[in-house]
């Protein structure tokens, strides 16, 4: 005990083995990342079984890495946090069994935390004067959330996507491409020499909710796209098709952001996520925020893709407002945003 709350965070979920000790839910004192990327990059994709046996062998050197950077022990913590969903069961098993031996040998709390609601958190890091409530945009290789965060741990869900995730969306055409795996970043760098008015991908619109997306018409007439293209012998110019396939994307996502704060009264918008990386997404929404009169957060990109200082930052919030997880704490698959483990 040192005056402060000092949080050792885990995060398996889904290729990235991570550990984080964090201080009063912002201050990072280490943020140890082991990406597995490397080895998922041949299959084109993360293998499952491949990841989870990956977390068994790097969990522990990453926890003692975190520690050690941290100057401490596990005894010098206040918790131990774990995200326990959503994400691949097999992986995130993974993190909980290891959370649940490490807090139960110390004798120190234990704290299962939602993986979207620490993408979320990851802005607190970097700007701690960011308070509920606020408009989130979370766009993951998982997730696409349009929220409203009413309170630390209570969110309203306003739109979300019917179909591909963004992060997803940007995976299976830069693949389809030939861009590789992961496709997100790559993209993103193909992107910036291109003009992103060379080809005109539809914007998708959704029956449904006027705050939901839908990225998979957007994926066929990309598919479609470079079919036609290469039957007819043509070289396909992968900037401008980049820049294009970005701007559908980016168009859709600030736009809705933005009239869901005007119609919701929020002043401060908060992005998050994988896909908040992404250099054009920040660009726009950062120009449409200043435009609008609104408060615009972000992430550095290290907490945007997934890491464990995120979890730890989620994970204060949840103790000062007494979220404690019992021993049976469990791996949940598809936990929802705002929903707690029984
Ligand atoms: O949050 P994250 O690390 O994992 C999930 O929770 O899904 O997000 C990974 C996703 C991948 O789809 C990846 O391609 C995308 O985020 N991504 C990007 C960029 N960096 C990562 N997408 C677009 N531009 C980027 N710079
Ligand atoms: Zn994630």
């Amino acid at each position: 005990m040192n005056g402060h709350t000092d949080i050792l965070a885990i995060e398996t979920s889904c290729d990235e083995t991570a550990a984080a000790v964090v201080r009063d839910g912002h201050e990072v004192l280490s943020n140890i990342i082991f990406s597995q990327i490397d080895m998922h990059t041949i299959y084109g994709g993360v293998v499952p079984e491949l990841a989870s046996r990956a977390h068994i062998e790097k969990i522990n050197p990453v926890i003692e890495e975190a520690l050690r950077t941290a100057g401490m022990t596990l005894q010098d913590v206040d918790a131990v946090a774990v995200t326990y969903g959503p994400g691949l069961v097999g992986a995130l098993l993974v993190g909980v069994a290891e959370a649940k031996a490490v807090a139960f040998a110390a004798g120190k709390p234990l704290i299962g935390v939602n993986h979207i609601e620490g993408h979320i958190s990851a802005n607190y890091i970097e700007h701690p004067e960011l308070k509920p409530p606020y408009l989130g945009l979370v766009v993951s290789g998982g997730h696409t959330h349009l929220v409203i965060a009413e309170d630390w741990n209570k969110f309203r869900i306003l739109g979300r996507t019917v179909d591909d995730a963004a992060g997803e969306a940007f995976d299976k055409v830069a693949r389809a491409v030939g861009l590789g795996y992961p496709g997100g970043p790559k993209m993103d760098k193909a992107a910036k020499g291109g003009d992103p008015n060379a080809i005109h991908f539809t914007k998708a619109k959704v029956n449904g909710s006027e705050y939901d997306f839908s990225f998979s018409g957007l994926k066929s007439a990309c598919l479609n796209y470079i079919n036609t293209e290469r039957m007819a012998g043509r070289e396909i110019n992968i900037p401008d098709f980049a820049a294009s396939f970005e701007n559908s994307v980016v168009g859709v996502l600030v736009e809705h952001t933005i009239r869901a704060a005007k119609e919701h009264g929020m002043k401060d918008i908060a992005l998050a996520g994988g896909v908040a990386a992404n250099s054009e997404l920040r660009r726009q929404l950062a120009e449409a925020c200043e435009a609008n009169g609104f408060h615009f957060y972000v992430p550095s990109p290290i907490f945007c893709t997934d890491n464990a200082a995120m979890i730890g930052a989620a994970a204060y919030h949840e103790f000062k407002c007494g979220t404690r997880s019992g021993w049976n704490l469990n791996a949940v698959p598809d936990l929802k945003l705002g929903e707690r483990a029984s």
